[in-house]
């Protein structure tokens, strides 16, 4: 396999994208997900490791800053091969403490003029239980990647809100042996109601229950937020986080402000991509001019500019998911080579 952007433009892009997105989301984890098991499928991907550019965030170190975001391997399917590709921190999930199917179908829909992705997913996964034996399976073999693992959990859907904390609990438990940092998710739009734990009350409540579990504090907590937050809503989370000795900010998850979409093209879901670059970035700017926890910056990272702008508004990490839909793993070189 030839390791430039081209090849993938070229080639593997163009036979992705005859597939409906999600097929293509589901082609693309089976084959990772196969090298992952094969010492040659991973030497395949190395090609496009970019170099080493260590840093140390909240405790715990990174190869290079550039993550895999939560949601492109939610079910934990093919952890060696991300690393493999060079990712210098991996997150998966979301997880709920139960599986779910998530919602009807179609569900994912590519906007190449706008290079985005509208979703409405709905945290389809195989829930905590089957994941965590997943993830036991992977460590036992020996195969578990060497760069940090993040999981990110969330509410299942059918869990009432007033029940969300013991939800995120039993994922917690479930999963925290296998977590370097565990993401509470409480951004996404596609579960009704999760934002609500973004305010003030529910948020306290979620970080205590956490923060009291025996082992929490040797583990990062690291909380996602959304980009449509009002400048008073964030300074709230921020104070909330900071009480709580939250580790890390994860800004942003994907936005419902769909204004920069043509009403044609519009879809009920959460937008990704080079629409939520400006907005994410300036989250990230506010976060750290307010508060000192650091910031893992995500949304509309395309290439070495949009990556170099995250780290010049505070990020101290970042995370790809739409910009390697539409670019591939090259994506990782062009950045490091550029910071
Ligand atoms: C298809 C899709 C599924 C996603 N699923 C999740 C998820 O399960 N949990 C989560 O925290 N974020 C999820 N996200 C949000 C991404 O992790 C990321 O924060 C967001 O897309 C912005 O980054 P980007 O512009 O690089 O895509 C998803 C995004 C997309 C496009």
């Amino acid at each position: 396999m030839k390791s430039d952007r081209g090849t993938y433009e070229r080639l593997v892009r163009p036979l992705l994208f005859s597939l409906d997105a999600e097929a293509a989301h589901h082609v693309t984890i089976r084959l990772l997900g196969r090298a992952s098991r094969f010492d040659l499928g991973l030497r395949l991907l190395r090609p496009f490791q970019p170099k080493a550019k260590p840093t140390t965030v909240f405790g715990l170190t990174f190869p290079n800053p550039i993550g895999l975001a939560a949601g492109l391997d939610k079910n934990g399917m093919a952890l060696p091969a991300w690393a493999a590709l060079g990712f210098g921190f991996i997150e998966i999930g979301t997880v709920t403490a139960k599986a779910q199917p998530g919602n009807p179908k179609p569900r994912i829909f590519r906007l190449p003029e706008q290079q985005a992705l509208i979703n409405r997913l709905g945290f389809n996964n195989d829930g905590a239980n089957a994941i965590a034996q997943r993830l036991r399976v992977l460590r036992d073999s020996g195969r578990w990647p060497v760069v940090p693992v993040g999981i990110n959990i969330g509410k299942s859907r059918v869990t009432p809100l007033e029940q969300s904390k013991d939800d995120y609990l039993y994922s917690f438990r479930m999963l925290r042996d296998f977590a370097d940092y565990i993401t509470l998710n409480i951004s996404s739009p596609n579960t009704p109601g999760l934002r609500e734990l973004q305010e003030p009350e529910k948020l306290s409540e979620l970080l205590h229950a956490i923060g009291n579990e025996a082992g929490t504090a040797a583990k990062p907590l690291v909380v996602k937020i959304s980009p449509d937050l009002s400048p008073a809503e964030l300074t709230a989370v921020l104070g909330i986080c900071e009480e709580n000795g939250v580790s890390g900010i994860i800004a942003t998850n994907t936005t419902l402000d769909h204004s920069t979409i043509p009403p044609q093209l519009n879809q009920e879901g959460g937008l990704s991509g080079a629409p939520l670059r400006d907005r994410s970035t300036a989250l990230v700017r506010e976060i750290a001019a307010q508060c000192k926890i650091p910031v893992i910056a995500s949304g509309g990272v395309f290439d070495a500019q949009s990556a170099c702008e995250k780290f010049h508004a505070g990020a101290q990490l970042i995370q790809l998911y739409t910009g390697l839909v539409y670019h591939g793993p090259r994506l990782l070189r062009e950045v490091m080579d550029n910071l």
